[in-house]
């Protein structure tokens, strides 16, 4: 079974993704992950992000590994890493780029490939997987989703103020659903859920019941 998350930075897609793939026995595609990875890759290797031709060369030469809460490059552990500051605001170079696209969503229709997952990105339920078999999108205010961003980072260490944050989110928004490929975009079929004063537990459990739903054939609870 697929069950595809999509929806904006923010949002506490990750999060609930990973918990909602626990509570189900499924594996968990953190696709963001793969585009940070390729980014530091191209980060790590000198490249001119503007320099299309180099960034697919490094994502056709790179080879990107999830494994349960780790991301590996060619090799090497890269999961702190590809959650950098310089990363966050490279990877779009990476996101834009239709030929790095492809590779990657090549690369998530082979893992995919008869197993039971929980996909979560900005283009799983429109471009990668059409066919899926639960589309979820997820999505919060501005204003809460700078707040759960300013949160995770000063658990870091780090810490910014809310409105560059909410600025900053709205930048990548803007980004995100203008890229003319594997752009941020609802799914008609998908069941918007708005997670606002929920808490990471309590959206699980809404994506839980419409999961079942979704399984049971069809019929998707409010
Ligand atoms: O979810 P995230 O912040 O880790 O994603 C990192 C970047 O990758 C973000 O700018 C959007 C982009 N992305 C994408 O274009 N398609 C996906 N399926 C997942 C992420």
């Amino acid at each position: 079974m697929i069950v595809t998350i999509d929806g904006p930075a923010g949002a506490g897609k990750s999060t609930v993704a990973r918990k909602l793939a626990q509570r189900l026995g499924f594996h968990f595609l953190d696709t963001g992950a793969m585009y940070r990875a390729v980014a530091y890759g191209a980060l790590r290797a000198g490249v001119d992000l503007s320099d299309a031709a180099a960034l697919i060369r490094i994502a056709e030469t790179v080879r990107v590994d999830l494994q349960p809460g780790r991301v590996r490059l060619s090799g090497d552990d890269v999961t702190n890493q590809i959650r950098s500051a310089a990363v966050t605001s490279a990877v779009h170079h990476a996101a834009d780029q239709v030929d790095v696209r492809q590779r990657l969503v090549d690369l998530q229709r082979a893992l995919a490939e008869d197993a039971d997952i929980v996909t979560e990105g900005r283009d799983q339920g429109t471009v990668v997987f059409p066919q899926a078999d639960c589309k979820l999108y997820l999505s919060a205010s501005p204003h809460e989703r700078a707040r759960r961003r300013q949160r995770e980072m000063e658990q870091r260490g780090e810490g910014v103020d809310l409105e560059q944050l909410v600025q900053q989110l709205s930048e990548r928004d803007q980004r995100d659903a203008s890229r003319p490929v594997g752009r941020l975009q609802q799914a008609s079929d998908a069941t918007f859920v708005e997670t606002d004063g929920l808490s990471s537990d309590e959206v699980v459990d809404r994506l839980e019941a419409i999961v079942r739903a979704c399984r049971r054939g069809g019929h998707r609870p409010e």
